[in-house]
């Protein structure tokens, strides 16, 4: 039975791969599942996806995305640069937009934000891709407000969406390799002022140093006492 309210059912795959559900539409958002040991799923077990939305280009956020959208036909949604590598590599379907101009998809509003991070796919040919600017994504349907970050360090930006954008729910980064780490995503969350915050892209690839999540949940308790913090396991799912 649906409760009252509950309109958008947000899965965590591992690391920074969700998948939303909303409108009868499935989001997926930087499926990178084949990479990471603690992922809920493969990408032989995603059967369905409407929409791809990918951050940038660094190998733990394209991950499969081209492998899902070509098996889906799911519209990839990217910054311009990095909708264009998608259609170089045989995706039919890339929609290009830009940093603070959201889209109507069907009824999702869905639109790129600033991330403070590089973009860039390696080399190809001996040559160096580049992918674009990083971006978070803000979606917005069924009168709630999703954040979800990307790859970004503590930047004034994230004040910007804060302010603009009154986000519901957060999804932030908090491994401090390459991100922030969980002492800076509390004061994010400090700017952003969600209701909920949900950690990702931690204790997920060896690469990363181990994190303790306590971290962030007291230091979000500290500075922002009205804001909460979800923590999921890979395949759990947050309704709101
Ligand atoms: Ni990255
Ligand atoms: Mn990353």
């Amino acid at each position: 039975m649906k409760i009252k309210g509950e309109k958008m059912e947000i899965r965590w795959l591992g690391h920074s791969a969700f998948e939303i559900k909303t409108k009868n539409k499935i989001l997926l958002l930087d499926p990178a599942l084949k990479i990471n040991p603690n992922s809920s799923c493969k990408p032989k077990d995603i059967k369905k996806a409407d929409y791809i939305l990918i951050s940038h280009g660094h190998y733990d956020h394209l991950g499969d995305s081209i492998e899902l959208a070509k098996k889906t036909k799911a519209k990839i949604i990217a910054i311009v640069e990095l909708a264009v590598y998608c259609q170089g590599k045989g995706v039919k379907d890339a929609a290009m937009l830009n940093i603070c101009s959201p889209m109507d998809f069907q009824g999702i509003k869905i639109g790129l934000v600033p991330a403070a991070h590089s973009g860039g796919i390696g080399l190809e040919d001996g040559k160096a891709v580049y992918s674009g600017n990083p971006v978070g994504f803000i979606i917005q349907s069924e009168g709630k407000t999703v954040y979800f970050a990307g790859d970004t360090g503590l930047c004034a930006d994230l004040k910007m969406i804060g302010e603009v954008y009154k986000p519901d729910i957060a999804m932030l980064p908090i491994s401090g390799s390459f991100t922030m780490d969980p002492k800076e995503a509390a004061i994010a969350a400090s700017w952003i002022k969600p209701k909920v915050v949900i950690p990702m892209h931690y204790n997920s690839l060896p690469s990363l140093p181990k994190v303790n999540v306590n971290e962030l949940i007291k230091g979000v308790k500290k500075r922002s006492p009205k804001t909460r913090c979800i923590i999921l396991k890979p395949g759990d799912m947050y309704r709101c």
